[in-house]
């Protein structure tokens, strides 16, 4: 089984997805933490040495790769991954359940306040800003995030709540 996790930043991609994987007994992968393993730089060293466009082209890659190669796997996507290089029509085109965990607005900015200093395209807005900036950025990915096979709501709901969510739409 291959289950994939999408969603904005800080929508509890890899927090929902090691505690499904642990649930499930599947292998948990992170494309942000293999594309650190991988490059041997953390992801905001890759914004900043070699620029978002070099850092597109080795997630899309690192995801065809992971997608093609391994057979069972909770995969927690990065925030931008559905929107380059046609990802998303790679994911639709395999075997693997996508899941695209659905944040508001104020949900995604109160947590995206939590972890702003590692994420790169956030970490320099003011934190007035963020709630305008997260609404126009979720409005132009949105098209693609809502092409995952289901959408789970997280607003209000805990990790569990989530992860017993898509467990059971995994039939
Ligand atoms: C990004 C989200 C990040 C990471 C990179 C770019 C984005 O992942 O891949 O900073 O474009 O939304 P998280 O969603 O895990 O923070």
């Amino acid at each position: 089984m291959k289950i994939i996790l999408l969603g904005y930043m800080g929508s509890g991609k890899t927090t929902v997805g090691k505690a499904l994987a642990s649930e499930l007994k599947l292998p948990f992968l992170d494309l942000d933490a293999f594309i650190e393993e991988k490059e041997k730089l953390s992801i905001g060293a890759i914004f900043k040495e070699k620029g978002e466009v070099y850092f597109r082209k080795k997630e899309s890659n690192y995801l065809k790769d992971l997608i093609s190669n391994e057979d069972f796997f909770v995969l927690a996507l990065g925030g931008g991954t559905p929107c380059y290089a046609n990802n998303m029509g790679v994911i639709n085109n395999s075997n693997a359940k996508s899941f695209y965990l659905k944040g508001s607005i104020q949900t995604l900015v109160d947590r995206a306040l939590l972890g702003k200093d590692r994420r790169p395209l956030i970490a320099e807005i003011d934190n007035e800003k963020l709630p305008e900036f997260i609404a126009k950025h979720l409005f132009e990915r949105k098209n693609e995030y809502e092409k995952a096979d289901v959408i789970i709501s997280i607003n209000h709901k805990t990790t569990e709540e989530v992860v017993k969510e898509i467990s059971s739409n995994l039939s």
